[in-house]
């Protein structure tokens, strides 16, 4: 009986070999939970404290996340913005003379370290942080504007929350714009965002104090194109292409099997076995299991050789084998990571043999990302960007079984 039982055992693990095949590991079973898991855009973190996530992070050996160093660069908007001042006319900025610079501030997302570290970042560079990144809490600062010391004032800043519930929406800060705008009035002297699609839908309010400089963040196309036309003063670059490479890197090292410093240096430091090596900068944070871009501010002095858009020559058509991996996107009406993110993972996927399905959620449930987190057993490794940066146990936990 205990030889039989044996015997069927061997049989079904053949078996389930021979239908695992096609997967760039061999044709040895991979369990869903020892496949590579890597995270992007939204850092597994607290949404309160800004915590690591680090249980999600240890998941397995092969989970990482990729993203840019958002601390940096809440620090470089912020120089940005006491650069630009330093050069500024105080009689032109301060538009109704009250020798107070005022400014409102579009906020993202409550939750989201990116935003918060903005909110803060400007704040601080600003005088008006007052130890809190929450909408509403700021004391006054000072700036040197044109070689005068003036007072800024944060007027108001809001979460820019759409009816849908979704964060960092453009709509809603064409609407708060608006009402600043009445409300306010000359009292604005800047407009600052945590990133360029709520700049942008700020310009869209039909009332914009025309000349107002406005700050975002991102450098999206639409972004880039609005500095050159003297429309938007500044935004950051995150570098979207190289966080996009650097996400589809680190999977294609995990499924080729390295392990230890390979997976973060091989196609980042060096070339990969395949010939490819990203180029701009991507540094490895060891503490965080996290790939971090760099940040550069980008105004009309710099923004001829961002609108290009060219591509990283780094990277070319590779003989890697094809791979399978599932990739999901928290909300499809993202500005950045639609007319941004996306196109870049789109344009190197096929070049590093990665074969990429793509779930787009609405923003707000986490189900609408979940819910087509399914068939798992279809794909070779999996890359997320879930809506709350809190989830990373509800993604783990569907690997956890099979
Ligand atoms: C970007 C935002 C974007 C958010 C989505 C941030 O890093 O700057 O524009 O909405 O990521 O998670």
């Amino acid at each position: 009986m205990k030889k039989a039982l044996t015997i069927a055992l061997v049989m079904l693990v053949a078996l389930t070999s021979v239908f695992a095949g096609g997967s760039a590991e061999g044709t040895t079973v991979v369990q869903n939970r020892q496949k590579p898991l890597v995270f992007f855009n939204r850092q597994p973190s607290d949404p309160v404290s800004g915590e690591i996530d680090m249980e999600t992070m240890n998941w397995n050996d092969k989970t990482y996340y990729v993203g840019f160093d958002a601390v940096g660069g809440g620090v470089v908007q912020g120089q940005m913005i006491v650069d630009f001042l330093a050069t500024a006319d105080p009689a032109t900025l301060d538009r109704n003379g009250d020798g107070v610079i005022g400014y409102v501030l579009c906020i993202g997302d409550v939750g989201h370290n990116d935003s918060r570290a903005r909110t803060q970042g400007i704040r601080q560079a600003l005088g008006t942080w007052a130890g809190s990144t929450d909408p509403g809490v700021s004391q006054e600062g000072s700036a040197n504007v044109g070689g005068t010391t003036m007072p800024i004032v944060e007027l108001d800043s809001r979460a820019m929350t759409g009816t849908d519930g979704s964060t960092w929406n453009a709509n809603a800060a064409t609407d708060a714009m608006g009402n600043w705008a009445t409300q306010l009035g000359d009292q604005i002297d800047m407009v600052i965002s945590n990133n360029d699609g709520m700049a942008m839908g700020c310009l869209q309010a039909s009332n914009y104090p025309e000349g107002v400089p406005v700050f975002g963040y991102d450098a999206n196309a639409d972004a880039l194109e609005a500095i050159a036309a003297g429309r938007l003063t500044g935004t950051v670059s995150q570098n979207a292409d190289a966080q996009a490479a650097a996400t589809l890197q680190t999977l294609r090292n995990l499924l080729d099997g390295l392990t230890g410093a390979d997976v973060y240096t091989k196609g980042f430091t060096e070339p990969d076995q395949w010939g490819n090596q990203i180029t701009p900068e991507v540094n490895y944070d060891a503490e965080n299991k996290a790939l971090l871009a760099a940040n550069e501010a980008v105004t009309i002095a710099n923004v001829d050789r961002l609108l290009s858009g060219a591509r990283d020559e780094g990277i070319k058509q590779s003989e890697a084998p094809v791979v399978d991996v599932l990739l999901t996107i928290y909300n499809s009406a993202d500005n950045f990571l639609s007319s941004n993110y996306l196109p870049a993972l789109n344009y190197y996927a096929p070049l590093m043999g990665i074969n990429l399905t793509v779930v787009q959620g609405d923003g707000q449930n986490e189900s609408s990302c979940l819910d087509r987190f399914t068939n798992l057993a279809n794909y070779d490794a999996y890359a997320i960007n879930m809506v709350k940066t809190n989830s990373g146990p509800d993604y783990t936990s569907r690997l956890q079984y099979n």
